[in-house]
């Protein structure tokens, strides 16, 4: 009451707040009954909103169609939850419809079925928005036959739980919601995992995890509880792994999302703008985030794909610790659209024919600290800098030198496993097409010469756990050198 008489505008003002939501939403609520439809046109905001208006449950448009999604509605974004028809977007004219026989049914302005929610042959009674973002199938006994949280996409909510054989498979890029490249699951024997799924069209298709919770018959659920933890319990409710515990308030909206990038991320978004208190922005604040350094978890593999950045490109750690793809002097997008896509080189590579004098349109640019393990197919020791430069130039294979420590390594094309990291050490020597530059290097010759037998390298790289308190640690510098070769 001090307060209240020492501020009474700002105390009217909240009171005002509080009361709004109440007072506004709740006559326009009711729960979605049989005949119900939502048709997908351009423009056009068609939705079911939840009660307090929160979460709404309808089309959105993306770029390539419509998903049948829910969102968070109050906030501007209208960040996306949860999708039907991610890997096939809606054409316009599309139609969702509680048929008055109790089924669920996405259907193309054809009429040809598009998604359906699997009620297991139960007959839907009425569906509802709820408040907590998940949507609900519910019979005449208002048991849920179907809902939302079952079936998730790439994010969770508070009060959401993940079940063993449950999984988040993240979106292809930003702003394309189709699965992507990698997965969240907690296992059917009881490991949380954090895979990167390689792509089926490699000889050897294998997903690689960099992230293991390490509690095969013991893990049970993962719970994201009201106050904003997300735990790992076991069957008899101890946790086994806190992963996570946000700021946590009843002032901001949570979610957690498996970002296309791979990295499993928690968010906070003030509710509303008197209770932020100038500390937070409106807008989706990291609160958590794993693992820290995602691309030095990953496994480094030969012969298979050219990992999380894809080919010729490499990984960089951007200050909010999100991975950075990027392309070396040279290079650009294979599509332009997704960063993620690899690179290509943007010049005619260089002739093998002894006749052509190719050697001298090229020159290296360097790049500290800079590495594409594994694609290498010659290794010389003892050597100089400069002599590994022109050891490069000169070989017509050679895309890519390594140079660290009197070692140099010769890549070619496609470079694989690629980062940039003060760990990593030495430096990339990048041979790129010049116009009219003719390059002349000198140095000392090998002393040792180790042949192919790089190739068919493997990683000893331990997954990392995921620990309890910190979010994870950095490698150390010993680890990266585990990396061995084998004949
Ligand atoms: C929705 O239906 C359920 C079950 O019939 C009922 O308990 C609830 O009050 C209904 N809610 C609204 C807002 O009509
Ligand atoms: C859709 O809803 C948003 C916010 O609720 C509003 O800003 C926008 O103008 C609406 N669009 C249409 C076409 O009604
Ligand atoms: C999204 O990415 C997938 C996978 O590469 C692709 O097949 C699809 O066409 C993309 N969608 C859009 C709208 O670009
Ligand atoms: C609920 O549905 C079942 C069959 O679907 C029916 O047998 C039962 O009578 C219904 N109950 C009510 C209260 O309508
Ligand atoms: C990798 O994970 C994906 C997504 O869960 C799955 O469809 C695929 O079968 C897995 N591949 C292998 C080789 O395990
Ligand atoms: C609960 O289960 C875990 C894992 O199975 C076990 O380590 C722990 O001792 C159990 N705790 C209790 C109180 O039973
Ligand atoms: C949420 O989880 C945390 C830690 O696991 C626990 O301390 C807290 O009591 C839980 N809150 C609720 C509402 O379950």
């Amino acid at each position: 009451m001090v307060l209240a008489l020492r501020y009474p505008l700002c105390f009217l003002l909240l009171l005002l707040l509080l009361l709004l939501p109440f007072s506004t939403t709740a006559q326009t609520y009711s729960n979605i009954s049989l005949g119900s439809s939502l048709t997908a046109i351009n423009n056009k905001n068609s939705s079911w909103p939840s009660e307090s208006g929160e979460f709404a449950f309808g089309f959105q448009q993306v770029e390539g169609g419509f998903l049948l999604a829910i969102w968070f509605n109050k906030i501007p974004e209208k960040t996306i939850v949860w999708s039907a028809n991610r890997n096939q977007l809606a054409p316009s004219g599309s139609k969702i419809q509680l048929t008055t026989d109790g089924r669920f049914v996405l259907d193309d302005p054809k009429g040809s079925q598009i998604w359906s929610a699997d009620s297991a042959g139960a007959r839907v009674s009425y569906a509802a928005m709820l408040d907590n973002g998940n949507f609900v199938l519910a019979s005449n006994d208002s048991t849920n036959l179907w809902q939302s949280f079952d079936e998730p996409t790439d994010t969770i909510l508070p009060t959401q739980t993940l079940y063993r054989g449950s999984k988040l498979v993240a979106r292809f890029s930003e702003m394309n919601y189709s699965e992507g490249r990698f997965l969240f699951t907690l296992q059917a024997d009881g490991n949380l995992v954090m895979y990167i799924i390689e792509d089926p069209t490699d000889s050897v298709p294998s997903n690689s995890s960099y992230r293991s919770s390490n509690t095969v018959g013991s893990g049970f659920q993962v719970i994201f509880n009201q106050s904003d933890y997300i735990s790992l319990t076991a069957d008899n409710r101890t946790i086994l792994n806190q992963i996570s515990n946000a700021a946590s308030s009843r002032e901001f909206y949570q979610r957690a999302i498996l970002e296309y990038d791979g990295v499993f991320m928690q968010y906070v978004y003030p509710k509303d703008a008197s209770s932020s208190t100038g500390k937070w922005p409106m807008a989706w604040t990291t609160s958590f985030l794993m693992p820290e350094n995602i691309y030095m978890g990953i496994p480094v593999r030969a012969g298979t794909g050219g990992r999380a950045c894809g080919f010729n490109s490499y990984c960089r750690l951007g200050d909010d610790q999100r991975p950075i793809c990027q392309c070396p002097p040279g290079y650009s997008l294979l599509d332009p659209n997704s960063k993620m896509s690899g690179c290509k080189q943007d010049f005619v590579s260089q002739s093998c024919d002894e006749a052509s004098q190719d050697t001298n349109r090229f020159d290296i640019q360097a790049m500290p600290n800079t590495d594409w393990p594994l694609s290498d197919y010659r290794h010389f020791q003892s050597v100089t800098e400069d002599w590994c430069r022109v050891a490069c130039l000169d070989d017509c294979f050679c895309a890519v030198a390594i140079f660290r420590d009197g070692d140099c390594w010769k890549k070619r094309i496609p470079l694989s496993n690629g980062m940039t990291d003060p760990i990593v050490g030495g430096k990339a020597l990048i041979k790129v097409r010049m116009a009219n530059s003719t390059s002349q290097f000198e140095g000392g010759g090998p002393k040792n010469n180790d042949q192919s037998t790089s190739l068919g390298c493997v990683s000893e790289l331990p997954p990392t756990l995921i620990s309890s308190k910190q979010i994870s640690v950095r490698p150390l510098k010993a680890e990266r050198h585990k990396l061995h070769c084998c004949k």
